[in-house]
């Protein structure tokens, strides 16, 4: 397939501001010339294309979230299991009827503090939203990005965008358009070629159509944030909790319940290893374990973030494994962070998965 690659890397929130608030001339015509991109993108995904367009999370890979046909293209373009759902993102907050009849206060509130952002809340979905997107589910993932490209992709498009993140299924997420280009070019109709993304991990997936509401995957927007602003404590799925691969088949505990966390995930090519525990002996036992593996002659990176400063670790998780992967490393050894909520308990369960919860405690 024929990929046209189209390059709206200047289209930041800075230059937006240049443009829109200070009129300046050179900023002006980068938006006029980013916004014809996006509007040829649009008319790619009214016409049951597929297109991939930067948010603020992680790049998705868009169509049509009700043309069927489009959003089996999605499955088979990433090689992705069917029964995994796709999040249906929406330009404006009021575009939630088109996707749900049920809009509890609780709905409104998150919306209204969190959009646009790094949220995707699981609503009981409308008989018109197609199985196909949503795995075979009675419920839709729904989110509003926090992304001048991918607001403006969708309101133009005309329709929710389904979109799962950009990568192929199983590698890590891309946070950069030449990861969206090195997995999907030639498999895809078009890619909007934007700056890096903001945040670097996925949204936090929270259900809301139950008693309680429930994170189903951690993102930088803690479980504690949700509660605070819901006046209600926000569970967590115990699958989170769990570091071993029973939780993901269902083998000592309930599997989770968001289908795409029982896969094999965000990994690098790699072996990858994570070495948990008090800080100062995690950094011995890696130095430790490098130098071993590499008299076996193995080459070896590591993956060790400076602590508590999470967001930078977030930022830049999965490209780091992409970089460790194009040199060549045999082995990744990574330093565990040691938090239960917020960015760094969401950096972690990323991290687990990639090593495919191979865990060293020391
Ligand atoms: O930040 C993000 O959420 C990015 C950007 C592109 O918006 N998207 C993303 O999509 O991460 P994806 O498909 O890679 O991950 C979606 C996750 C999967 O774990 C999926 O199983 C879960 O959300 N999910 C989607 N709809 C669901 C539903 N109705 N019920 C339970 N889980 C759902
Ligand atoms: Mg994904």
């Amino acid at each position: 397939m024929k990929t046209t690659i189209l390059d709206i890397s200047a289209l930041t929130e800075d230059t937006l501001r240049r443009a829109q608030v200070f009129c300046e001339p050179d900023a002006v015509d980068m938006a006029i010339d980013a916004m014809e991109k996006i509007r040829r993108a649009a008319a790619v995904i009214r016409t049951g294309g597929l297109v991939a367009f930067p948010t603020e999370t992680v790049y998705g890979l868009g169509a049509d979230a009700f043309n069927t046909e489009a959003v089996s293209k999605v499955y088979a373009a990433k090689g992705r299991p069917s029964d995994n759902p796709m999040i249906v993102h929406i330009a404006r907050a009021s575009d939630l009827g088109v996707l749900t009849r049920t809009l509890t206060p609780r709905i409104v509130k998150l919306a209204d503090n969190f959009w646009p952002g790094p949220l995707t809340m699981i609503l009981e979905k409308r008989g018109a939203v197609p199985d196909v997107t949503t795995g075979g589910l009675d419920t839709v993932g729904v989110r509003l990005p926090d992304s001048p490209a991918a607001i403006e992709l969708i309101r133009l498009a005309g329709t929710p965008i389904a979109a799962p993140s950009a990568n192929l299924s199983g590698s890590p997420s891309p946070t950069k358009a030449d990861h969206v280009i090195a997995d999907l070019y030639g498999r895809v109709d078009m890619i909007l070629a934007g700056p890096d993304s903001r945040i670097g991990i996925e949204s936090t997936v929270v259900d809301v159509t139950g008693a309680r509401a429930q994170i189903l995957r951690p993102g930088v927007l803690a479980a504690e944030e949700l509660a605070e602003v819901l006046g209600e404590t926000v569970e967590l799925d115990p699958a989170l909790l769990r570091r071993d691969r029973g939780g993901e088949d269902g083998r000592g505990g309930a599997p989770p319940r968001a289908p795409g966390m029982k896969y094999k995930h965000y990994a690098p090519a790699a072996e990858m290893l994570v070495v948990e525990g008090n800080r100062s002996r995690v950094r011995d036992e890696i130095i430790r374990l490098k130098a071993l593996n590499e008299k076996l002659g193995r080459k070896v990176g590591i993956l060790l973030f400076e602590e508590q400063e999470y967001i930078e670790a977030a930022h830049g998780f999965y490209a780091v494994l992409r970089d460790l992967d194009n040199s060549d490393v045999d082995l990744i050894i990574a330093g565990a962070l040691s938090e239960t909520d917020g960015v760094g308990f969401a950096v972690m369960n990323r991290m687990m998965k990639s090593a495919g919860y191979n865990i060293v405690k020391v």
